[in-house]
């Protein structure tokens, strides 16, 4: 793992593969002779996530990074100022800029010189950095070594500690995100999943418990069974639970995990399928979750749930028309297979409903409807309006995109069935909310908020601000940081 420094001076004397630093209008954001000059010299631009990289003239670094930025944007706490296609989010800035100055140059060693103000700004900064540095892993080849040291040069007083553990764990968890999601789908399946969570938890004083096929039927999760059904790979449910002694609280974290969606009968067409690889995002977002706070030693109770199956078209699998009794006994219509999220999602939510929970929260890449109303870049969150609020507004305070959604009752009336409870398909209009309030089936009116990511968790295109090509990571640090507000 990379070792991080912090230093508050002199960054011109520390030898370096990297030097990155901000660049505003009126010049760079260190002083050091020739660069102004240098970075004129060729034009540098200045706009909000433009990168110029220089030798590193008058300093002992072997490059300079240059990342565009202004000056007095950076510590506004604007929620939706656009610029370049970096939405500047308070603190979230720095991460995003710290990734445009590292990403794909190959450093081994990197210091950060922007301008951070407090702890928050340098550990945001810092993550940067260190996603910027990813690379997704190819079949075959030997495993990428991180950067070895990243060294932050910091205003006085701040606490060193604390920002280096932070970096370092929040960054690998959404490292953790992204090497599960962009790993192909014949290679991670739901009992193997299973096993990569009791590993990720090996020496944390998290408890896992995992329910085969036999331990679901026994338990009544027809859902998670049923969409499971058309794969010869088993089903399974990841139950995890991280329970520090003098905790007063506790949540649930619910992660839709479906390893490959292929659609199932109700098929999905071929192009583009091959992002569906994606469709367990949710599951690696709450493990992750799980794992950095048990590691940051959180003062709260968490309970998660990893809704584990493979939705395809095999001779067993489930038809359009079937209806499937889930856990609580609630009955449902399956309409369409692909609509396989919110029967995972239900048995897993009514599974924690069950319990003393005091709030829960599932992240689930649930809906094409989601990339339809809010595009690419933006989560829906719906739930029960507190819950919501307080996520939408734990997610500003981190730079994560995230909007709130009503969840009106008028659309529970096209999941009418005339054979079962509820079915599992309704009106395309508003099809994130509509989901939502299946969802809403299963929580027993527990404090409790949805976050669909179908969009954000996953990028198709280029890299963006901190965003790396395929899994994002995005989501894990709302909820670390929503967490840690209860503790
Ligand atoms: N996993 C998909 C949603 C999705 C789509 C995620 C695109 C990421 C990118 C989900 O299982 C799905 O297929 N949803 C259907 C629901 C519909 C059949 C009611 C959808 O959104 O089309
Ligand atoms: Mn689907
Ligand atoms: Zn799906």
């Amino acid at each position: 793992m990379t070792d991080i420094e912090f230093i508050c001076e002199s960054v011109a004397d520390i030898e370096t593969d990297l030097l990155v630093t901000y660049y505003f209008e009126n010049g760079p954001s260190i002083e050091v002779p020739g660069l102004n000059e240098a970075a004129k010299a060729v034009d540098a631009k200045s706009c909000t996530g433009a990168r110029t990289v220089l030798p590193g003239t008058g300093t002992k670094a072997r490059k300079i990074a240059l990342v565009g930025a202004k000056a007095d944007e950076l510590h506004s706490r604007r929620n939706s100022d656009f610029s370049n296609g970096i939405e500047l989010e308070g603190t979230g800035i720095h991460r995003h800029l710290a990734a445009i100055g590292t990403r794909g140059l190959e450093a081994k060693n990197v210091v950060l010189a922007g301008k951070y103000e407090n702890e928050d700004d340098v550990i945001q900064a810092g993550i940067g950095a260190l996603l910027g540095c990813y690379t997704i892993q190819k079949y075959g080849d030997e495993k990428v070594t991180p950067l070895d040291q990243l060294t932050i040069c910091v205003p006085q007083g701040l606490n060193t500690h604390t920002m280096a553990k932070r970096i370092k764990v929040l960054a690998s968890s959404m490292m953790m995100i992204m090497d599960l999601v962009n790993r192909s789908p014949n290679d991670l399946y739901p009992a193997k999943f299973a096993t990569y969570a009791q590993q990720a938890i090996a020496g944390l004083p998290i408890e896992a418990e995992i329910w085969d096929e036999n331990k679901l039927a026994e338990e009544g999760c027809g859902g998670i069974l049923a969409v499971g059904l058309g794969s010869d790979r088993g089903s399974r449910l990841v139950k995890l639970s991280y329970a520090p002694q003098n905790a007063s609280k506790k949540i649930s974290l619910i992660g839709k995990g479906i390893t490959f969606d292929s659609g199932g009968i109700s098929i999905k067409p071929a192009k583009g399928m091959e992002a569906m690889k994606s469709d367990m995002t949710g599951a690696a977002t709450v493990l992750a979750t799980t794992v950095a706070a048990a590691v940051l030693g959180l003062n709260v109770k968490i309970d998660t749930y990893l809704a584990l199956a493979e939705n395809m078209p095999g001779g067993r699998a489930q038809r359009p028309s079937d209806v499937i009794t889930m856990r609580g006994g609630k009955t449902v219509e399956v309409i369409n297979t692909d609509a396989e999220g919110r029967l995972v999602m239900g048995d897993a939510l009514a599974l924690a409903a069950e319990t003393d929970t005091d709030a829960i929260v599932d992240v689930a890449t649930l809906t094409g409807a989601q990339i339809v109303g809010l595009g690419e870049r933006t989560a829906g969150v719906m739930g029960t309006a507190n819950m919501r609020d307080a996520i939408v507004a734990s997610a500003a305070q981190v730079g994560e995109a995230m909007w709130s959604a009503p969840l009106p009752s008028y659309l529970l009336d096209s999941l009418k069935s005339d054979v079962a409870d509820i079915a599992n398909s309704g009106t395309r209009a508003g099809g994130m909310m509509v989901a939502g309030v299946f969802l809403q089936e299963f929580v027993a009116d527990k404090p409790w908020a949805h976050i669909d990511i179908a969009g954000p968790s996953y990028n198709d295109g280029s890299p963006w601000g901190a965003n790396n090509k395929g899994a994002t990571g995005m989501s894990m640090l709302t909820l670390v940081n929503w967490a840690e507000s209860l503790a």
